[in-house]
């Protein structure tokens, strides 16, 4: 089968990535977040989990070196996520997150990793050893830990619903546990694994408009009782509502209140055909283009998946398909929940024996419309009763018409753009600087306040806010509450990622409900105090729009 997906630009800002809150970029390639509140390896492991990412794995030098330095901001060595079976064989020491082991790269001291002290690793941040690995018992040592998450995906508009620095697709083609986890693979992802009863939630509430009553999810049963997830990951969690194997070995979800309620998972036989969610981390960059026609497009010996918007072609495009395919080759549109699929041809030349047929549903067997080289009209928008269309497109087979170029170019989107739902971001505050002074960078929608509110704010400091959202969208701010000393401290709002940028406001005094709007995705917010005369300072919050 052929799939195609969105080619995800990264857009450039202030970094060459951006990291959920909390998070900072490190060598622009890893977003990573220090927690100083030591844990067993296992706890540590746990906690990055849950934070939709993994303890942090080191592949190069430069990495090592920049950790080593982020950690030494605290005294306590830091987890890494990597566990050794052999003693000083760095082989055979795996990464958590799956990216080998550390045969390749690693930076254990003379004679590590010893298995006898412990199959778990650590990074050594203070003396000599500083930045050199050494070997921890999984269990019981308590240390400092590093997590790592995928950078957060900048346009938000291919990536409408996110959780703990992961990406969800909610899908409404049927498709059996086999088909939908392929359609999903193919999207560099899995079919969801669900670790919390927060990622449960809201896995639960993706889909909106008409609520499927079951939905597939990535879970699988063994005849001897134990469960995986099809993307790997560990079945940590489970919201089993009923278990019966007879009902079959995979899981669906109840969206609704149902045989179990709505959220809990249901046996299910693997074969039937459900609409289902992917996942995959934010950031991916799945590299398959529907800009252009390549040579990939010549056959179609299956179905085509093509999320969103975009454009496809005839096989052979731009040269004649006849000659080239002979096959049918259908196509699968799915535009985001809520939305119609909508198609135009700008393009269209047939053979005199070639249809293509427009079908409201996969499952549909009765076209809504079928074009042909004598009906057909360009440009015209063809449009589904739902946000799934399926196309087949039947050349000719044979005594095909010949002399002429035979192609066709077709355009689908969505027939109302669907802006990003807010909160389209689940923001996980740092719980070690919740006012976000000075924070790296934050991604829209989020809270801002002064240090310490509502209690007052510090003499003599200046805290920059860098606040941000994808590409096309604006900053939306909205001030609740200011309070800063009349003449003296001040809150400056900038339309830009830069001091250097428009000043839209200075605020000095007593102010409620201010709004502002930035004319691109950056805006820049400076508090600033001075030695003496303190107040509540402020509170506001921001979106994107
Ligand atoms: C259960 O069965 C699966 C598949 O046959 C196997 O991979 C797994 O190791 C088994 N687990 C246990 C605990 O026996
Ligand atoms: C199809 O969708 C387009 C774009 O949303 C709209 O302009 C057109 O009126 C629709 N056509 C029909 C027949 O509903
Ligand atoms: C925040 O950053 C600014 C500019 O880099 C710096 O002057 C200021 O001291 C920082 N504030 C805090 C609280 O670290
Ligand atoms: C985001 O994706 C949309 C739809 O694919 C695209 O039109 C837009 O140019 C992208 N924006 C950025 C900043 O990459």
């Amino acid at each position: 089968m052929w799939f195609f997906v969105k080619f995800i630009l990264l857009v450039s800002g202030v970094s060459a990535i951006t990291c959920p809150n909390g998070f900072t970029a490190l060598n622009d390639k890893k977003c990573v977040q220090l927690f100083t509140t030591a844990a067993t390896h296992l706890n540590a492991g746990i906690a990055c989990s849950q934070l939709g990412g993994n303890l942090i794995s080191i592949q190069n030098a430069i990495d090592n070196n920049a950790i080593t330095q982020l950690a030494q901001t605290a005294s306590n060595p830091i987890w890494l996520g990597l566990k050794c079976t052999q003693s000083r064989t760095p082989s055979s020491c795996q990464w958590d997150d799956q990216s080998g082991n550390a045969g390749t790269y690693n930076s254990f001291s003379n004679g590590y990793p010893v298995i006898e002290v412990g199959n778990c690793v650590y990074l050594l941040t203070q003396g000599t050893l500083s930045g050199k690995w050494s070997s921890g018992d999984c269990g019981s040592t308590a240390l400092n830990y590093i997590c790592e998450v995928a950078p957060t995906d900048p346009n938000t508009s291919t990536c409408s619903f996110t959780y703990n620095g992961n990406c969800y697709f909610p899908l409404t083609s049927e498709l059996s546990q086999q088909e939908a986890q392929y359609a999903c693979q193919s999207n560099c992802g899995n079919l969801v694994s669900i670790h919390s009863t927060g990622e449960n939630d809201f896995v639960s509430k993706l889909f909106s408009g008409n609520i499927p009553t079951y939905i597939r999810i990535g879970a699988k049963s063994f005849d001897n009782g134990t469960h995986i997830w099809s993307d790997g990951t560990s079945f940590d969690y489970n919201n089993i509502g009923y278990d019966n194997i007879k009902l079959g070995q995979c899981y669906s979800m109840a969206l609704v209140n149902d045989i179990v309620n709505a959220g809990k998972w249901i046996s299910s036989k693997c074969d039937t055909a459900l609409p289902f969610v992917c996942k995959r981390p934010q950031g991916t960059q799945c590299t398959t283009s529907t800009v252009s026609p390549t040579s990939t497009y010549g056959q179609c010996n299956g179905p085509m998946f093509l999320d969103n918007s975009g454009s496809f072609y005839s096989p052979n495009y731009p040269q004649t398909y006849v000659g080239f395919q002979s096959q049918p080759c259908s196509y699968i549109l799915d535009t985001p929940v809520g939305t119609n699929a909508i198609i135009q041809f700008p393009v269209f030349q047939l053979d005199n024996q070639a249809s293509i047929a427009l079908y409201n549903r996969l499952e549909d067997t009765e076209p809504f419309q079928v074009l042909t080289s004598q009906f057909y009209s360009t440009n015209t928008w063809y449009n589904s009763s739902t946000n799934t269309m399926k196309v087949i497109f039947r050349p000719c087979t044979s005594n095909c018409q010949n002399g002429q170029t035979y192609n066709w170019r077709a355009n689908f989107q969505p027939s109302t753009i669907i802006q990003p739902t807010n909160p389209s971001v689940t923001v996980t505050p740092n719980p070690n600087n919740p006012s976000g002074c000075n924070a790296t960078l934050l991604i829209a929608p989020a809270q801002i306040t002064s240090p310490n509110y509502p209690s007052f704010y510090p003499n003599s400091i200046e805290c920059l806010y860098h606040l941000s959202t994808s590409g096309g969208y604006r900053i939306n701010l909205y001030l609740k509450n200011v309070d800063v000393e009349k003449n003296f401290d001040y809150l400056r709002i900038y339309d830009s990622a830069f001091q250097t940028g428009t000043v839209l406001d200075t605020l000095t005094g007593t102010y409620q409900d201010k709004i502002y709007q930035s004319t691109s995705n950056n805006m820049l917010v400076v508090f600033s105090s001075d030695s003496s005369g303190q107040s509540t300072g402020f509170t506001g919050n921001f979106g994107a729009f």
